[in-house]
């Protein structure tokens, strides 16, 4: 016996990815339905690479009574709308969306990082997903925090258009092409040209010079990891399809070498280590695109302070970073809360 599943936003880029993730992991699944804004109503999607198809709901006339979980992406908006009208009928909601984060009676997961968290869904039926690069992120600095404690942290990031959504894509694929022909690249979606360029600013300004983003991975590093934690980002928009890549420094409470964090990162849920310190011998976003792996590269000491390392954090976003974080809160429900069968 399976789960009733619907997944809102299913037309987007992490609704697909969502799609995939559940049929590819085999997720218990007696019916499964597609909900999406009225624009997409009667669109057909395919079910992973299942041949099945399924008929593109309107979220505006669809009843969440009788199912058992709903997977939503599809933006703080509609979300505000329909999370809780779904919750109230009895569906869990797992949401991509920043609306739930923060709020204390909603728990915040990554499963290889605060499984236990999840406990607490039951105040509102929700639970919400991190954003894309705080997630793989955590699942980086879980096991070395573990180790040897981490006080503070200091984060770039380097993050791909995906992490904006289908027009998001559409702009960085139109703006290279219309570069190549000799034709001006109008920015519509990112504040600047995106293609060929490299952009420092990611959501909205806040009062003290940082955006939205930054705080976001403060913010949600505290309540996922640990809150005594300091944390400083740049997050920067590049012109990568899909992969959100971090440079990531880390200072610790104790002591803790480079080879040291290379063989607990080696041995780490969710983690892959590819750390040759050679030509090649490190990870990039385009191979890592359609994987679960958190990717660890360069790992090394920092010399400039005490108990100091460096290192390289790449992750598929629309997975580890949305859609497959997504279904491992869905499998981890089931396992602990909506036992079936
Ligand atoms: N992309 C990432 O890396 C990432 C990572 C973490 C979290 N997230 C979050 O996941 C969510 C979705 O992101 P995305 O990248 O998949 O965006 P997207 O590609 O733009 O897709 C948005 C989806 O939401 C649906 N939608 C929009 N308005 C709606 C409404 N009023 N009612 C019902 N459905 C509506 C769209 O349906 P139509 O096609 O019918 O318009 C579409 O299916 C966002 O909250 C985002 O912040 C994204």
């Amino acid at each position: 016996m399976g789960y009733k599943v619907v997944v809102v936003g299913a037309t987007g880029n992490v609704g697909r990815e969502m799609l995939t993730i559940l049929a590819e992991r085999e997720f218990p699944i007696d019916e499964i339905a597609a909900v999406a804004s009225s624009r997409s109503h009667g669109t057909e999607i395919e079910f992973g690479d299942s041949g099945k198809m399924l008929k593109c709901k309107n979220i505006e006339h669809f009843d969440f009574t009788g199912w058992d979980i709903a997977l939503f992406a599809a933006g703080s908006g509609p979300t505000a709308e329909y999370a809780p009208k779904a919750a109230a009928a009895g569906c869990v909601v797992i949401d991509n969306s920043s609306l739930y984060r923060m709020d204390p009676d909603v728990p915040l997961i990554v499963p290889e990082v605060n499984p236990d968290a999840i406990d607490g869904y039951k105040k509102k039926n929700i639970i919400a997903n991190p954003n894309c690069s705080t997630a793989q992120m955590v699942v980086a600095l879980k096991p070395l925090h573990d180790a040897a404690t981490i006080k503070r942290v200091v984060v770039a990031t380097y993050q791909s258009v995906s992490g904006a959504g289908k027009e998001g894509m559409d702009e960085l694929f139109e703006q290279s092409r219309n570069i190549f022909v000799g034709d001006s690249a109008v920015a519509k979606k990112f504040t600047k040209q995106i293609a060929f360029n490299v952009i420092p600013h990611i959501d909205v300004f806040l009062d003290d010079g940082s955006t939205k983003e930054e705080w976001k991975m403060v913010a949600e590093t505290k309540k996922i990891l640990d809150p005594k934690i300091k944390l400083t980002a740049t997050c920067v928009r590049v012109p990568v399809f899909v992969g959100h890549s971090e440079a990531i420094n880390i200072e610790f409470e104790n002591e803790i070498s480079a080879s040291q964090a290379q063989d607990i990162l080696r041995e780490a849920p969710g983690i892959m280590l590819v750390d040759k310190r050679e030509d090649g011998g490190y990870v990039t976003p385009v191979e890592c695109v359609g994987d679960y792996a958190t990717f660890i590269s360069r790992v090394r000491e920092d010399s400039t302070i005490e108990n100091g390392l460096s290192l390289w954090c790449v992750s598929d976003n629309l997975r580890k970073g949305a859609a497959l974080n997504a279904v491992q809160i869905a499998e981890l429900l089931g396992r602990r809360h909506l036992k079936k069968g």
